[in-house]
């Protein structure tokens, strides 16, 4: 007999190809809301349900959840939608899929900051209309990234695979974590204990944090106020720790020059003022989204579920 799976969401297809092979699942590819996985994993009996960033569940689906279910596998290292403090009340076991994803979120981030430097989204839009003016040399320029200073919130695996592309460019390195890294980890980058204290000396600035109680709108109206003037702003992490209001008044005012997002407050009907805006390079969330890293996340997230129903454990605890 094979473990029961419900897999909420679509997932890459080496992915499927092992949950059919590895697990009984009635895959159809659906992208299911919470209470369509709750249904389902009581209607399959399920021992096992994989779930992605795109669903939040909270308490009340936590709650309704059937004792045979025995580990929630969300396909993502973030894991703000998930009710933690609910499976931990109720000892549900919940995994998630950190490293696998840190190469490509930081490839992703390099190519937000590369576009809100030098105008990617700008130069794109001119040529799609047909291009046809040629520009003199002081017209349409972007900012130079090579030699700049990037402050990096949160210096974790992201964070500091960040900064070691960043330094790629010649860029010197500035960051502010909960707590001072070791030297090996810092490789030369300068800490700063107050986020506040390290604004004023960003060229561009680039969150790695996760969203929670501390971070949740940490940039706001007075944190981009105290960045340089003209500076870049990068989140490839999570749009919670954004006042988007705050940011859209930075942009329009050009205290910021550009910024690179991945992520929002609201998804995927994010705020479409930020499409009216020039200076954005705009991404749909996809840090991970190549094949490799999402099928590395897949099978990671099914390697958790195995280890867990064969009574080894979790390989990535989140509680
Ligand atoms: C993550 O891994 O948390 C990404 O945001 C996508 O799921």
């Amino acid at each position: 007999m094979k473990p029961r799976l419900i897999v909420s969401h679509n997932i890459a297809p080496d992915v499927v190809a092992r949950v059919h092979a590895e697990f009984d699942c009635p895959y159809e590819g659906q992208k299911m809301t919470a209470d369509e996985a709750v249904a389902a994993v009581r209607a399959h009996r399920a021992d096992a349900l994989l779930i992605t960033h795109h669903t939040r569940f909270g308490a009340a689906h936590i709650g309704a959840f059937p004792d045979h279910l025995k580990v929630l596998a969300t396909h993502s290292v973030g894991t703000d939608h998930i009710d933690i403090a609910a499976c931990q009340a109720r000892g549900l076991m919940v995994t998630n899929t950190p490293d696998v994803v840190t190469e490509c979120t930081a490839d992703l981030t390099l190519m937000l900051m590369l576009n809100a430097f030098r105008r990617g989204a700008e130069y794109d839009a001119v040529m799609r209309k047909g291009w046809r003016t040629a520009y003199g040399m002081g017209e349409f320029m972007g900012r130079r990234m090579n030699g700049a200073t990037l402050g990096i919130l949160g210096m974790g695996r992201i964070g500091r695979a960040v900064a070691r592309r960043a330094r790629g460019f010649g860029m010197r390195i500035l960051y502010c974590n909960s707590r001072r890294l070791a030297p090996e980890l810092e490789q030369g980058a300068e800490y700063f204990a107050e986020f506040g204290a390290m604004l004023p000396q960003c060229d561009a600035l680039s969150l790695h944090a996760p969203s929670g109680p501390v971070t949740n709108g940490i940039m706001n109206a007075d944190t981009f106020g105290r960045l340089k003037p003209g500076a870049v702003f990068v989140n490839a992490a999570r749009g919670a720790l954004v006042d988007e209001d705050a940011l859209i008044a930075a942009l329009q005012s050009r205290q910021l020059f550009a910024a690179g997002l991945d992520v929002y407050r609201r998804e995927p009907d994010f705020d479409l003022r930020f499409a009216a805006l020039p200076n954005v390079f705009l991404v749909p969330h996809m840090g991970s989204s190549s094949v490799e890293t999402r099928t590395a996340m897949g099978f990671r997230a099914l390697d958790n579920i195995a280890s867990v129903l064969a009574g080894r454990g979790t390989l990535d605890p989140v509680w």
